[in-house]
Order: structure tokens, then sequence, then C-alpha cells
């Protein structure tokens, strides 16, 4: 796998009727587990981690603090109010400009960060090292980059790091699955920490897989309030959600629109979900697009999303996708889509220890 694909690649009454009912139809959710009371998590975000439209960007190939300011501002705009980063993604400080200049009150938006590995060799920015100085090291990074005193979600960015970047944190430099279980508790309690300290109003995790949150489940302490995944029709762990079900963490789903812009050059896909004739007739069924249709399949199956998108269209699409649904017979068919060979966008991570 290599550093670029690696660096692509995180009211009781109300969550209990959702569940129930299966599907989000609310603008929110609200985060359990290690959360600060009342923390309501917009059910649609936007994703900053990426390439900037087809490379076609004026900006650069990937998004960056530039394009962030003039996305992020629009977003804001047409009244998104979930921004989902990284410090991998190098895109904060144009983050934190956008929500400064906005005039939108600090506590109405909701950012998520995330620490840790995800970092791609051409990115200027601290070890995203797992570990307990580490952790505490690139939050401060966070903060800063963003100039916001708190994110309301952070996330450790990956279970595992197999390009190795220096740790400070002795009990990060093995490989083998109990040594990791030790690495993955030490960074879990720096993230307890920051979370105790205020720096984050939850904390959660990013592509775990159950033996992995079972590592932080074994500590007895606190319990993600997220796991942020990839979901989408060709790629969905439905074990893994139901475990996060079982836990109250709610499971966020990244490239729910299976990254279409990846495709040109990776030859992984031969076409995007979005263009499959399913996918385009379930849309036509609905008078809506195939985008807002692969929105749907992940929300209704309690799966918040942050697509990432520049483009204003795109943006109005993404944030309309309330008011329809997908028939159980839909939902059917798109889960039952043949997968191409390698549909998973980011690596794997049940191949980590
Ligand atoms: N935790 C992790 O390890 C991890 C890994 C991958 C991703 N993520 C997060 O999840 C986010 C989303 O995933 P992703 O960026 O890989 O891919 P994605 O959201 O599935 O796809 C993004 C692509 O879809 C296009 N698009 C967006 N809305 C559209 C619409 N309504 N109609 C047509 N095209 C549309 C965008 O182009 P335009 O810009 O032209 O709209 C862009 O090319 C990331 O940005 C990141 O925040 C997290």
């Amino acid at each position: 796998m290599s550093l670029l694909s690696f660096s692509w690649c995180m009211l009781v009454v109300v969550v209990v009727v959702v569940v129930v009912v299966g599907g989000f139809d609310d603008q929110t959710v609200l985060l359990q587990n290690a959360a600060d009371k009342n923390v309501s998590m917009p059910v649609i975000g936007i994703g900053t981690g990426g390439y900037a439209s087809n490379n076609t960007s004026p900006h650069g190939e990937y998004w960056n603090d530039s394009v962030a300011e003039i996305a992020i501002s629009n977003w804001l705009k047409l009244g998104g109010r979930r921004i989902d980063t990284a410090n991998s993604y190098n895109d904060q400080v144009g983050i934190g400009k956008a929500i400064r200049e906005s005039g939108i009150p600090r506590e109405k938006i909701f950012i998520t960060s995330k620490v840790g590995p995800g970092q791609g060799s051409n990115r200027s920015i601290p070890s995203g090292a797992l570990g307990y100085n580490d952790t505490l090291t690139q939050m401060d990074y966070t903060l800063s980059s963003l100039n916001v005193t708190y994110v309301d979600l952070l996330l450790v960015h990956w279970p595992y790091d197999p390009t190795h970047p220096p740790t400070t944190d002795p009990l990060c430099r093995g490989n083998t699955s109990q040594e990791m279980k030790a690495c993955r508790q030490s960074t879990w309690k720096a993230m307890q920490l920051l979370f105790q300290r205020n720096k984050t109003r939850a904390i959660g995790v990013s592509n775990f897989e159950i033996k992995h949150l079972q590592d932080i489940l074994d500590m007895g302490e606190a319990i993600p309030s997220v796991n942020q995944c990839e979901f989408h029709p060709y790629f969905h762990e439905f074990d893994l959600v139901d475990f996060c079900k079982k836990h109250k963490i709610v499971f966020n789903g990244y490239a729910p629109l299976g990254t279409p812009d990846w495709a040109p050059w990776s030859h992984k896909w031969n076409s995007s979900i979005g263009d499959l004739p399913l996918v385009k007739s379930i849309a036509a069924a609905h008078q809506k697009s195939s985008a807002q249709v692969l929105l749907r399949y992940s929300l209704q199956q309690d799966v918040v999303v942050n697509p990432r998108s520049w483009n204003n269209d795109h943006m109005k699409e993404n944030l309309n996708v309330l008011d329809f649904k997908l028939t159980d017979e839909e939902m059917k068919m798109l889960n039952n889509i043949p997968r191409p060979k390698n549909s998973k966008v980011c690596p794997d991570p049940a191949k980590y220890p």
C-alpha cells in the first residue's frame, strides 16, 4: 500500500426511536458514550480530505487551505454545519478562517478532526504517530491550525500505521496484536485526557474494526462515541455497523459516494457507483440525483455521512436528502450490487493487527 493511498484514507429517547425505525430522518444524532451532555452531531457533514474536483481545481491537486476556505465558506452559507477534517488533510487553517469569517457562532458549528496516522508523503505536517504524548502534541497542532479552543469530535484516524513514523511512546513500538493493543490503549488514555480538559466535546475512532474496538472496550473506561469507516454500496461491513450499534457508537461512513474522482488514475473503478444504471434508475424514480440516493443508502442504515464537495450545486444536493426514502426493495438492490475487485477505496484496516 502506498503512502499516498494511506493518506486518503472517521435524547436518549430520540436515539432509541432512530435505531428502532432504522435510518436517520432527523438533522442530528445525539452522541452517547464519550461525549459531553447534549452533543448533537449533524447527520450530513462535508468531507475535506481528498482531491479538489477531478484534479481540475485551480487551487491544486488536493484540498488545501485555500480550497477549504472557499468551500467551507460556501458550505456554511448553504446551511451546512458539520465539517470533517484531520491533521493530515492539511486544510485546517483554511477551515478555521472560513468559520471565523462566517460570523456564525462557534457553538453552532460541528468540527470533527483526527489525530494519529493518516498523512501522506506530500504533507508537511507533524508526525501522525500513535501514542500518548504524540496524540497530545497533534491535538495542540490541530487546535492552533483551526484557531479554535476546542473541536466537537476528535478521532484516532487509524488503528495502526504501516509506515511506522517515529513515536515517543515506548508502548507504540511493537507490531504484534498484543503490542498494538497496548499502543491503542495508551493513545486512548491521551484521548480521554483531552476530553477531560475540554479540548474536545467528544472522542471516537476511525477505521477501527471490531478487534480494534475491543482493545478499547477492554480498558473498561470511556467508550468511543463515533467510529468513522468506509461505507458505500461497493464496501460495507454490516457486522461492524451492528457491533457499533450494540455499543451505542455512532457509525460515520466515509467515501459515501465511493470517491468517484479516485477512478481516473487508480483504474480501480470501471465507472463510479453513481453511474450505475440501477442507481440512476432509483434516482429518476425519486426525482433525485445518484449522489442523493447514495447518501440516503447510508442514512437509512443509521450511518452518518460527510460527502466531500467543493461544488455549490453538489453541496446543495447533499444537504437535501432528508425529504425522501428509499424502499426496502431499493435498499436490497443497492446492497446486492455486484462489487468490482478491489472495491475498497482506502486500505483495509482488517489486515492490521
Ligand atoms: N477516516 C478516514 O480514514 C477517511 C478516509 C477517506 C475519507 N474520509 C472522509 O470522508 C470524506 C468523503 O469521502 P471521499 O472524499 O473519499 O469521497 P466521496 O465523498 O465519496 O466523494 C467525493 C467526490 O464526489 C463528488 N461529489 C460530491 N457530491 C456530489 C454530488 N452531489 N454529485 C456528484 N458528485 C458529487 C465530489 O466532487 P465535487 O467536489 O466536484 O463535488 C468528489 O469528487 C473525505 O473527504 C474525508 O473527510 C475519511
